[in-house]
């Protein structure tokens, strides 16, 4: 496969890590995004080989100096996989301001703020393979998460009207879904509460982080080209839609 710089954000933990090591294993030139835990980002350099950027995806003006800077040094950015998420989760009548903005920030911010700095130049090389993880919450809610299910259901909707605008120009845009994968942000689910949806997944498991990135692979490859707006769910049935 062709040598195309990726951005993956989110890209040292959890479902982003698996991402990123795909796409290098793909011969892809992988930077993976990552925004506190220096220690994680260290151990993923020194296990992977694979170079990483710290900063806020919230930060419209800290995601375009480091878009510029990659540009500069790596090369232009072919391959954009916006998979950086948080959540804080709460029922609505106990969530204040400060949840709502953080998650609505960090999930759907960070997209315009990525999809805005690298489009100018995918739009002049005829060339790009974005991709932007939603979820399951975001097509069918979740009790406790108006905050992260507007978020993701947010980056579904942004994904159909982007791939419109990227059609003619080279550039595909879609979105995957996955269902609960076993990552840290699930399992900071309560036990009891998680134990009750592992239960409704037909697969009768947590998906692996392995399971989405093989999603991406098949969504970025450079003959992905008559696919774009889609979504992909990867929830192991306990969602079809
Ligand atoms: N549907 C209906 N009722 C529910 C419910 C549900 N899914 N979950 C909880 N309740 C009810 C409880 O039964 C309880 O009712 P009673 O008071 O009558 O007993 C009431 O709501 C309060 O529940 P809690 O004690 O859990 O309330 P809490 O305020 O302590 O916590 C919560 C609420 C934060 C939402 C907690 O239940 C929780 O964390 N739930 C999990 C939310 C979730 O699934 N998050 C996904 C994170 S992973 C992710 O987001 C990745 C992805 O993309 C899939």
């Amino acid at each position: 496969m062709a040598s195309r710089v990726a951005l993956v954000t989110g890209g040292t933990r959890g479902i982003g890590r698996a991402i990123s090591i795909a796409l290098k294993d793909a011969g892809r030139k992988v930077i993976a995004n990552y925004a506190g835990n220096d220690d994680a980002a260290k151990a993923f350099e020194a296990e992977t080989g694979i170079a990483t950027a710290k900063f806020d995806v919230g930060d419209f003006a800290a995601v375009s100096e480091v878009v510029q800077k990659i540009t500069a040094d790596t090369g232009p950015i072919e391959i954009l996989v916006n998979n950086a998420g948080i959540t804080r989760d709460g029922t609505l009548h106990k969530m204040d301001e400060g949840q709502w903005d953080a998650v609505i920030q960090t999930n759907l911010g960070s997209c315009f703020n990525t999809c805005r700095a690298v489009i100018d130049g995918m739009r002049a090389r005829s060339f790009g393979r974005i991709v932007n993880v939603g979820s399951i919450n975001g097509q069918m809610g979740q009790y406790g998460q108006v905050n992260y299910a507007a978020a993701k259901s947010g980056i579904h909707g942004f994904t159909k009207a982007l791939a419109q605008e990227g059609a003619g120009k080279g550039i595909t845009v879609n979105a995957i879904a996955p269902g609960y994968v076993d990552t840290d942000m699930v399992r900071a689910v309560p036990p009891n509460v998680l134990e009750k949806i592992i239960a409704r997944i037909p697969m009768g498991r947590l998906g692996r982080a392995e399971d989405i990135a093989r999603g991406v692979m098949f969504l970025t490859a450079d003959d992905a080209d008559f696919i774009t707006g889609s979504t992909l769910s990867i929830n192991g049935g306990q969602h079809m839609y």
